[in-house]
């Protein structure tokens, strides 16, 4: 076989067989061919595309290229949940603890923010002492004794994706459904999950602009996920504003634990719910899944929850007095409130542009393992839909270096406004599994 004649086929929009496939990515794996070959490759998949057979065949041979994690010593079946990212994204922080303490198993392996999204580990990572580095063990016996754990990623899980991630994101091959669909499945399958629970996210914010395109990566995921033996259910999420009223990583982990302890924002709160309520049909705890919301509910309710995520950020060497006061824990050297100068209804709140401004603000990285200041970011005041009038408060800027007037437009250019009231979005658009 011939990587070129594999990339001539694939241009002429033939459909690849499974052992072309395999011959490419063990190639490049073993760096038998070249990273312009593959180059060449992802090109014209994006152009081209591949059916369900090339594209679960590229999953299975992306899993077989790198590490895959035995959770076979786990008891119980282990479902995971994974967000194709957004802004304001914290439900990994409360999920997870809810999941636990409602008897399932979540062991989970998360990513840094990139770019104008943000990553769960980094949140975490904002908790003083907090461990994202178990060895496999403590990883296993963690899960089984207090049902949660979240680590990042291991070196070599899923080699070929590290590979290709980058290639596609010099080579503007990131806009790929098979290639998306087949980089997250890889990543979630290697790291043993029995059953995913999808978060596809939409619109302006989301890799995905319109909900077509959502639905579309969500079939094929389920797709893979069926031809590989793992249960998946998606759901279609609006990425047209920022999840809650928080941005950037101390700032989100106050809301997520608000939202454990009943008074977060209320569209955080539902989503969280759906996708636990899901996750607790596939974990076998409960029959149906209105049964599962309601106990996933009732977690919050009676403090079970919020009593899980303290026993599992303890557990993982984080400091839980800081969570007695918010305030002291979000504190950062410099904040600036920010006011209107415009009335009306918002109506529209740039998830990317707010992405970008938080990031600009120190909470975010441009390069990956640049440094960044866990106290940064934002706190809305309005969301689509708020009325405003002039002089009113918008948000709150905050950064460990002083705030200058680009990060002010930049924050105020997010808003939009119309004369006439108009109807909150919907936030979950639709779930398919
Ligand atoms: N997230 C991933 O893990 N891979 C992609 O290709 C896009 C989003």
């Amino acid at each position: 076989m011939r990587i070129v004649e594999i990339i001539e086929k694939k241009r002429d929009g033939h459909a690849l067989s499974s052992q072309e496939i395999k011959f490419w990515i063990e190639g490049l794996t073993n760096h038998t061919v070249e990273d312009y070959q593959s180059s060449a490759l992802l090109m014209a998949i994006t152009l081209n595309g591949m059916n369900m057979e090339e594209t679960t065949a590229l999953t299975e041979a992306m899993i077989a290229s790198g590490d895959t994690i035995d959770l076979s010593l786990i008891h119980g079946l282990k479902v995971d949940k994974h967000s194709t990212g957004g802004v304001g994204d914290k439900t990994s922080l409360v999920i997870s603890p809810i999941v636990a303490a409602c008897g399932g198993k979540v062991a989970k392996m998360s990513g840094r923010g990139l770019g104008h999204t943000g990553g769960t580990l980094d949140k975490l990572e904002s908790i003083p002492g907090f461990d994202i580095n178990l060895e496999n063990d403590a990883f296993v016996n963690q899960v089984n004794d207090i049902n949660v754990a979240i680590i990042g990623q291991t070196g070599n899980l899923v080699y070929a994706d590290k590979v290709l991630y980058a290639l596609r994101d010099v080579t503007g091959t990131v806009q790929s459904i098979p290639l998306i669909a087949a980089s997250i499945m890889s990543k979630k399958i290697a790291g043993g999950a029995d059953a995913i629970v999808l978060d596809v996210k939409y619109g302006e914010g989301a890799f995905m602009k319109t909900l077509d395109d959502a639905r579309e990566l969500a079939r094929v995921m389920i797709s893979i996920g069926k031809n590989l033996g793992r249960d998946v259910t998606a759901l279609l999420t609006n990425m047209n504003q920022p999840l809650g009223f928080c941005i950037g990583n101390a700032l989100e982990v106050k809301e997520a634990v608000e939202t454990l302890c009943g008074h977060g924002p209320k569209d955080l709160e539902e989503l969280c719910l759906v996708a636990c309520g899901h996750m607790l049909v596939h974990g076998k705890q409960v029959d149906s899944y209105e049964a599962g919301y309601q106990k996933a509910k009732a977690s919050i309710e009676d403090g079970s929850a919020y009593k899980k995520f303290l026993e599992w950020i303890a557990r993982q060497g984080g400091d839980t007095s800081v969570f007695e006061d918010l305030g002291a824990f979000t504190h950062a050297a410099y904040t600036q409130q920010v006011y209107a100068d415009s009335h009306g209804f918002v109506s529209d709140l740039k998830a990317l542009e707010l992405g970008m401004a938080s990031l600009h603000l120190g909470a975010g990285r441009t390069k990956k393992d640049e440094d960044i200041d866990f106290k940064a970011g934002i706190i809305l005041n309005k969301k689509v839909g708020d009325s405003v009038s002039e002089g009113e408060l918008l948000g709150t800027l905050y950064s460990n270096e002083p705030i200058e007037s680009r990060h002010i437009e930049e924050f105020k250019l997010a808003f939009s406004y119309t004369d006439n009231a108009l109807e909150t979005p919907q936030l979950i658009a639709d779930i398919v599994s």
